[in-house]
């Protein structure tokens, strides 16, 4: 799927329905909104312990939710950091973005900060602008192309001492799990298309864990953990921490 596609795809999501396209949860279909954004803090919660206990814990000044949809990791990210920064491709996820955080009152308004981006980097960002860069449940659904410049455009916008966490699987489950997999994906399938008015669909890529360290060496990070994780049913998926010395 090109950038274009890929862009009109969540769009697609993000005017049918935005919860359940970021989140498939439970295989809700219909979330409860604040049980939404609870696994939001749940999840940043997780992570930022994670981080603590590699040692790579990030200064809290300013973080950067690449792919933050309706905005579920920035506002649970808001009480962590002094400011946050949310990226992303669709449009009307950013406009339910806006909307959850003006309906929100422990979210400060100013402090958080939704931008559209189309393009294929994050020139909107300087170099070294932020003291953290996370994404999950993102990258897993683009070519690895497009992955890899993400991948190496993170590097260049974390300031020196920062920290980068990011989710993207490596390859398909095997044999046994594949099978089981491919039931499953059938179904999901059929709930996709459900949800999204029939339109839209969410693929799934991979790339090698030794491809995606590569990346990161060559842009001046050092690798501090790579981490299994259960993000992407039916694949081999890590959560990679980098540090900018
Ligand atoms: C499954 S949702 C996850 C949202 C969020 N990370 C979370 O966990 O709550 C994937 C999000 O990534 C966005 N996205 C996909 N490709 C993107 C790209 N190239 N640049 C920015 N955002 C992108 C989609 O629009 C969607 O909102």
């Amino acid at each position: 799927m090109q950038l274009d596609d890929l862009r009109e795809n969540w769009e697609n999501y993000g005017e049918t329905n935005p919860l359940w396209a970021v989140h498939t949860g439970r295989g809700n279909i219909q979330w409860d909104e604040s049980e939404f954004f609870k696994t939001g803090e749940e999840e940043i919660d997780r992570i930022l312990s994670m981080l603590h206990e590699r040692g790579a814990e990030p200064t809290r000044d300013r973080a950067l939710d690449f792919g933050c949809g309706v905005g579920r990791l920035s506002q649970a990210l808001s009480h962590h950091f002094d400011r946050v920064d949310g990226i992303d491709i669709s449009a009307p996820m950013l406009a339910k973005a806006d909307e959850f955080k003006r309906a929100n009152d422990d979210i400060d308004d100013e402090r958080v900060q939704f931008h559209l981006n189309t393009d294929l980097d994050l020139s909107l960002f300087e170099d070294r602008t932020f003291s953290f860069v996370l994404s999950l449940i993102v990258l897993q659904h683009m070519k690895p192309e497009f992955s890899a410049k993400y991948i190496s455009e993170f590097c260049r916008v974390t300031a020196p001492g920062g920290v980068i966490a990011f989710q993207i699987p490596a390859r398909r489950e095997t044999a046994m799990l594949r099978l089981r997999g491919a039931a499953g994906r059938f179904l999901r399938r059929i709930r996709q298309t459900v949800s999204s008015n029939g339109s839209a669909v969410m693929e799934m890529y991979g790339t090698p864990q030794n491809r995606v360290e590569k990346i990161l060496t060559d842009n001046g990070m050092r690798v501090v953990a790579v981490v299994p994780d259960d993000y992407a049913t039916s694949w081999e998926s890590y959560t990679y921490v980098a540090i900018r010395d």
